[in-house]
Formats: structure tokens, sequence, C-alpha cells
């Protein structure tokens, strides 16, 4: 069904997100039927001169009604948290099959690129009925991925990580928006999200000009940036081996302990004297100002796969 008041529900969220909406409609709807009702009901019942009878309502009949309306309300409330906060908290978490896309927001533009290493400027091309998980950072200011279609908004950040996803359920072409005040072209930072059957999607993606995946880039920051000076299995030097790291629960030396996830290896390599490995010397340089957004997700890749391979320590 087309029509100007109503977007297209082209995402499995999309749905739940509008039965919430229609049914708060509803409900306000009938709220000012009934509190209308009873304002033009009384205006005519008890307009001056009239003969109804004006003596109070008998006491015990007038408790029921209040403690009976006050627990409706209540109920309805209740309901209406539940529901919407349970759609919500099932929005976090991205189910571990999905699709990892990473998306860099800059003024005033979305970058995207695919695990194939595909690359796409304003545009994001998804396979349909499958899950998409979308790791977002911003190279400058704070932007909002915002899909109206997909019912899906999340604010991109600069300096740390956020995630979303989302599995679309038609096919076709759907705009993407910055919904957060970003500067002057704002309003033009616009870009398409186009959702393609699987098959067509997988064959968009050979046709793509081959770029080098996250985790390859990454291995070549690694070695151009000088971390393989000291992280290399084979360094002299005494820092951390990052094989095996990601996910793992890392000692610190203030006796705190973390999780090795990409925000904790984004702070360690912009801000490396925060959190100090226990057992090493916080001899490591700050890269802030040297690595771009980009080229942190790729590093953060690189170190992601080598907790694939057997930890070499
Ligand atoms: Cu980016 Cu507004």
């Amino acid at each position: 069904m087309n029509s100007p008041f109503r977007l297209p529900e082209a995402s499995t969220h999309a749905v739940t997100v509008d039965h919430i909406f229609y049914l708060l409609l509803l409900l306000s709807g009938a709220t000012v039927v009934l509190v209308f009702g009873l304002i033009l009901l009384f205006a005519v019942r008890y307009r001056r001169g009239s003969s109804a009878k004006r003596g109070p309502m008998p006491e015990i009949l007038s408790r029921e009604f209040e403690i009976g309306w006050t627990v409706a309300t209540l109920l309805t409330f209740a309901f209406l948290f539940w529901w919407a906060s349970s759609a919500d908290l099932g929005s976090l978490a991205a189910p571990p099959s999905a699709l990892e896309i990473h998306v860099v927001a800059k003024q005033w533009m979305w970058k995207t690129q695919h695990p194939s290493g595909a690359r796409e400027i304003n545009a994001l091309h998804v396979p349909l009925d499958q899950p998409v998980h979308l790791l977002m950072s911003s190279q400058d200011v704070i932007h909002s991925f915002f899909v109206p279609a997909f019912r899906i908004k999340k604010d991109v950040v600069p300096g740390r990580d956020t995630d979303i996803w989302f599995q679309a359920t038609k096919s076709g072409t759907f705009p993407l928006l910055c919904a957060e005040y970003c500067g002057t072209n704002h309003s033009m930072m616009r870009g398409k999200i186009v959702v393609m059957r699987q098959d067509d999607y997988a064959g968009w993606l050979v046709q793509q000009p081959e770029g080098d995946d996250l985790a390859h880039e990454g291995a070549k920051l690694f070695v151009s940036q000088g971390c393989s000076g000291c992280h290399a299995a084979s360094s002299n030097v005494h820092a951390p081996r990052l094989a095996g790291l990601y996910g793992r629960a890392v000692q610190l030396a203030d006796g705190r302990t973390v999780s090795a996830d990409d925000a904790y290896i984004r702070d360690s390599i912009l801000q490396p004297k925060r959190d100090v490995v226990a057992g090493y010397e916080p001899v490591m340089p700050s890269f802030k100002g040297l690595l771009d957004d980009g080229e942190i997700q790729s590093l953060t890749a690189y170190i992601r796969s080598l907790s694939k391979e057997q930890p070499d320590d």
C-alpha cells in the first residue's frame, strides 16, 4: 500500500516499530474521544437551568471507580513500556551470522565497505532477508545514520564505535539520511540503500573493483605504521602479543580487567597510556592524528583476524 502518509516497511524492525506506533495512536485516539465526549456530554447535561441531578456519587461506587481506572491506566502503561523496551532491546544485539559492513561518516558523505573489500560512497548495497550489522565511526563530528524505511537511526560519533543492525524484507532503493546537524551541507549528506536478492548481491559484489579487504589493509598498516616493530611475534621488544587477543579478557596494570573489543583496541591505539596491560611498561606512543577512522577499522579487523589463528605465545 503506497500512501504519502505511510513509509514503506522494508525491514523486520519496521514492522515491530509500526505495530507499537499504531497501538499508541489507537490508545491516544480513544483517550481523546473519551475525554472530549465526556466534556461535551457534561456540558449539555449540566448546562445552566437543566434539571439533571447534581448530588455526589454514592461513596462506595466512587471509590471502586477511582481504583478501577487508576489500575487500568497503570497496567496499560506498564504493558506499553514492556513492549516498546523489549522491542528496543531486541534490536540491540546483532545475530552472529550477520554480514558485517563498515561505515565511516565524514563531512559530508557516507563511506561504506563490504567484507570483501568493495567500497561505496553514499550508497550501500545489501542482500535481502539477511541480517546486516553496521560498524560505524565518524571522522569529524557527530552524524546519525538514518534509514526511515527500516525504522533505524543511530548516532555515528567521532572517537568511538557505534553499531546497528537490520534485516531488509523488501528489495528496492531506500533513502539514507543524516539525522544529526553536522555543518553547512548536513542536508546534502544523503545516500541510498539498495536491497537486492541474495544472488543479485553476490553478482554485484563480484563486479566491484578488486579492493583489499579490511584485514589485509590492516596487515599492511601494521607494518607501515611500525606496529610490527614491537608487536610482531619475532620482535625483541617486550610488548603484548596480539594473536588471540581479540575478545579475550585483559588484565591491566591498575588491577582492572577489560574485554579486548573494538573500543579497547581503538583506545589502545589512540590513548595507549590509559589502559596499560599488566606486566608491560607504558612505552607505546599514541597514534592520535596519525591514523584516520578507516585505518583504525582496518587495524582492528587485522587484529581480529589474528584471533582466528593460534596464539603464538
Ligand atoms: Cu552528517 Cu548531518
